[in-house]
């Protein structure tokens, strides 16, 4: 199958997964990391919304303020946040190397991605139309990311029943589409989209989800009457497969990534309100709080 290679990567990659498709494994986290990262991930959360740990759930239902959050849910590490972006961080880098999954990556995503995605931001067209919205079919590689990608995804908290990830298979895919597109909704990329067979996975709080760059996943809203919406980390690696040599600058050599959180610190410099001057040119959110 055209695929073959990318799943022998994803064999080496992955040791004893818990289930198996071909662009796609799962891997069970042990309780104590699962401990570990949820507890680093709420307080990240907790310390960008300014609130109580206790009421984290209210960040979740769209009603708690995240003063670092992107349009697309994506908490930024900024002066205020770093600290407990760090710690989020090393709770990672316990998990993926007890799982063994970076001995065969050559980078990591520095820093990586801490997601909030509410039911009100799956509804909002401003941000589920935008060109590389997480709501429609892709791999990242379309939106820029490297060649040579392979994705971990931890789902953290909240109604998955609710604001879901699906996970599918292309039947084909050429070459001459492993590339960036200015849009998701790109028409070379309609066949592909159109053909890929969904796998039949479902999100269990037990589980990591470890797919390569090949596979297309995307953001599902699954239910209308769900008021809870999902907190999940993910975080990228570059395989040492040789298909793609370029530079990606959000991508740190795999030693400093795991350095990360211990003898190092990711630190951004920028203040949140900087951060929010910036975002006056990005669309309209919700979720932005005025300034005080
Ligand atoms: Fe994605």
């Amino acid at each position: 199958m055209w695929y073959d290679q990318a799943a022998r990567e994803l064999d080496a990659v992955v040791k004893y997964p818990a289930m198996v498709f071909p662009l796609l494994r799962l891997v069970e986290i042990p309780p104590l990391h699962r401990k570990s990262l949820r507890e680093a991930a709420i307080n990240y959360v907790c310390r960008s919304a300014e609130i109580d740990t206790s009421t984290y759930g209210e960040v979740l239902r769209g009603e708690g303020v995240l003063i670092n959050m992107t349009p697309g849910g994506l908490l930024t590490v900024k002066r205020e946040t770093w600290p407990e972006y760090n710690i989020v961080h090393r709770a990672m880098v316990d998990f993926v190397t007890d799982l063994g999954l970076v001995k065969t990556c050559k980078e990591g995503q520095l820093p990586f991605c801490v997601h909030v995605i509410t039911p009100k931001m799956a509804r909002n067209p401003e941000i589920n139309q935008r060109p590389h919205s997480t709501h429609k079919m892709h791999t990242d590689i379309w939106a820029g990311q490297p060649r040579d990608l392979l994705h971990l995804w931890i789902p953290i908290r909240g109604a998955f029943n609710g604001v879901s990830c699906e996970w599918y298979e292309p039947q084909e895919f050429p070459f001459d589409l492993i590339r960036r597109f200015e849009n998701y909704s790109d028409p070379l990329l309609a066949p592909i989209v159109a053909n890929a067979k969904k796998y039949d996975v479902d999100i269990d709080f037990d589980m990591a989800y470890v797919s390569h760059g090949f596979a297309l996943h995307r953001t599902v809203l699954k239910s209308d009457i769900t008021d809870l919406g999902r907190l999940t980390l993910d975080v990228r690696f570059r395989l040492n497969n040789g298909q793609d040599t370029s530079a990606h600058k959000e991508y740190a050599p795999i030693k400093e990534w795991l350095d990360t959180g211990t003898s190092k610190a990711y630190v951004d410099d920028t203040s949140v309100n900087n951060f929010r001057n910036m975002r006056k040119e990005w669309p309209k959110s919700s979720m932005i709080r005025p300034l005080k």
